[in-house]
């Protein structure tokens, strides 16, 4: 196929989070497949990741896109790496101080225009963009992630096929996150270049709903909410959370239009990049190890406890977290419980960035308890990397997680993840049973429902475990190593709804 991803971040070159890591390793297998593979990303220039583009030639192709009250210049960069066409869109909105997102002062105000840019971008790309010498043309398969993207959908049907093009493209919107919508007041529909009688929710498309399942309420417009009733097929990235989207407590206000939806709605777990996450030939970390030898990884405990500051004790249980400061990740129930976990003999390591007010906590904390706690607040990659190897147990607390990668990340290094059981993390960690088999079986806890007493017990659990179960915890250890969580299988299911997407005619013609 002639696959076309479009994407706010893509690691290497941008990341915040999972959508990073997908965009960024999912693409490579896919191309690895055989199939003829793009992304397209902004090209973020904001001081430290400009770097990250300099082996991106320009592609000396300018368009001009209609939106926001008159015409854009975009220019498009392009660098061939590990079989995939990475391109990135390129205009001065996205060249500026922060994050990709925002900076010190909160979330850009205009990222409805930088996105809505991006999209409109990205459709003209695989008819313009000579690409290796020849384009992608018009039967290319659009694989649209988060509502950053999720204009293009709309844009097929609005925008191309009347004019006769696209007729035979498909999209598939994969939602990373349904708590992120790009919803903005009403009035920004006219800036966003979609011909007016689209206003007020394709009502000549889906007579039935069509008040209720608008891309706009009346009120407001929700980009996502366009996808949504537009694409032919929906995609979230674990089978649990499909199933959570679809109930009135996990469809944060979508549940009934993507139940409406749910003969083409599907999950299929993320896969992880497996070189960049391997414990024996990881750069990040200070000694390397595999399941057969275990010994570099009490070295890298050591030297994580040295470098933070912390007594240097095989013995201690050395906890980490890591992730987004945000209320997804359930850092709330972390701070509540802190107090009470921090009497017990263990060490606590969180690395995380973003609500002002639990970095404020983290650094108290680490005044506060010396000789046990260490908060390190930003964004910090290798650093994550060595946390990984380093601790004994990984907390993710998350109130929901469409999939969660740190899990996977964790137990590939020998961590034994204790997870809310939520979304990708039930799909994921198998919970410990020490009678079954001979040696156990579960790679880890899930507790429920998520409160503090419950992750407490958990833990509790988990560390009594690790100090008198010696061979459970190995077990725990080995098992959790030796699955499988490359993108092999994620992908050939990927191929797999492709193939069912162009099977049906487009739902949108
Ligand atoms: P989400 O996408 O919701 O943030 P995931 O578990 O899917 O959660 O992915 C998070 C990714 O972001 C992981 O690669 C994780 O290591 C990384 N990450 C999150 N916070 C930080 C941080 N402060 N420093 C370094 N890496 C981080
Ligand atoms: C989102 C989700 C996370 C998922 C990631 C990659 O950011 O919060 O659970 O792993 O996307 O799909």
């Amino acid at each position: 196929y002639n696959i076309v991803f479009i994407t706010a971040e893509a690691a290497p070159y941008s990341k915040t989070g999972g959508l990073g890591d997908v965009c960024g390793s999912l693409p490579i297998a896919l191309a690895g497949r055989g199939h003829r593979v793009m992304v397209l990303s902004p090209r973020y220039l904001n001081g430290t990741l400009n770097s990250h583009y300099a082996s991106a030639k320009d592609l000396e192709k300018h368009i001009n896109v209609s939106c926001f009250g008159g015409d854009q210049e975009v220019a498009f960069f392009h660098e061939y790496r590990a079989g995939v066409d990475w391109v990135f869109v390129d205009h001065p909105c996205y060249h500026r101080p922060g994050s990709l997102y925002g900076d010190e002062h909160g979330t850009f105000g205009d990222n409805q225009f930088r996105f809505a840019l991006l999209c409109h971008a990205a459709c003209e790309a695989p008819l313009v963009l000579p690409l290796g010498g020849y384009t992608y043309g018009e039967n290319c398969l659009f694989l649209v992630n988060d509502w950053h993207a999720s204009l293009v959908p709309v844009l097929l049907g609005a925008k191309y096929r009347p004019h006769g093009v696209y007729k035979d493209a498909r999209s598939i919107l994969i939602i990373h996150n349904l708590a992120h919508q790009g919803v903005e007041p009403a009035i920004t529909y006219e800036n966003l270049g979609l011909p007016a009688q689209w206003y007020g929710a394709l009502e000549w498309i889906f007579p039935t709903w069509a008040r209720k399942h608008a891309l706009d309420t009346g009120a407001t417009v929700n980009i996502l909410k366009g996808a949504i009733v537009t694409a032919d097929r929906i995609l979230t990235v674990s089978q649990g959370y499909a199933w959570e989207i679809t109930t009135a407590e996990g469809g944060q206000g979508l549940d009934e239009l993507l139940s409406s939806r749910e003969s083409v709605l599907n999950g299929i777990t993320n896969g992880i990049d497996v070189d960049i996450w391997n414990p024996a030939i990881d750069k990040h970390i200070p000694f390397n190890y595999s399941v057969d030898d275990l010994s570099g990884k009490n070295l890298c405990k050591a030297a994580l406890q040295k470098a933070l500051g912390l007594a240097v004790r095989p013995d201690c249980p050395l906890i980490g977290f890591i992730g987004r400061l945000d209320y997804q990740k359930g850092t709330d129930v972390i701070l509540s419980t802190m107090p009470e976990l921090l009497q017990d003999d263990v060490q606590f390591i969180m690395l995380g960035s973003g609500d002002p007010d639990t970095e404020q906590w983290m650094r108290w904390a680490e005044s506060s308890y010396k000789e046990k706690f260490r908060g390190w607040v930003g964004f910090n990659e290798p650093f994550s990397h060595h946390i990984t190897a380093g601790c004994d147990i990984l907390l993710m607390p998350s109130r929901f997680e469409p999939c969660g990668l740190n899990q996977l990340y964790a137990m590939r290094y020998g961590s034994v993840p204790v997870v809310h059981c939520t979304g990708g993390l039930r799909d994921t960690v198998e919970i410990f049973d020490p009678f079954a088999d001979e040696d156990g079986r579960g790679t880890g806890w899930a507790f429920s429902p998520l409160s503090g007493e419950s992750m407490l017990a958990a833990l509790r659990t988990a560390i009594k475990t690790y100090r008198e179960h010696k061979s459970s915890w190995e077990g725990l250890m080995k098992r959790g190593m030796l699955k499988d969580f490359s993108w092999d299988s994620a992908a050939a299911k990927y191929e797999l709804i492709m193939e069912w997407a162009l099977m049906d005619p487009p739902y949108v013609r």
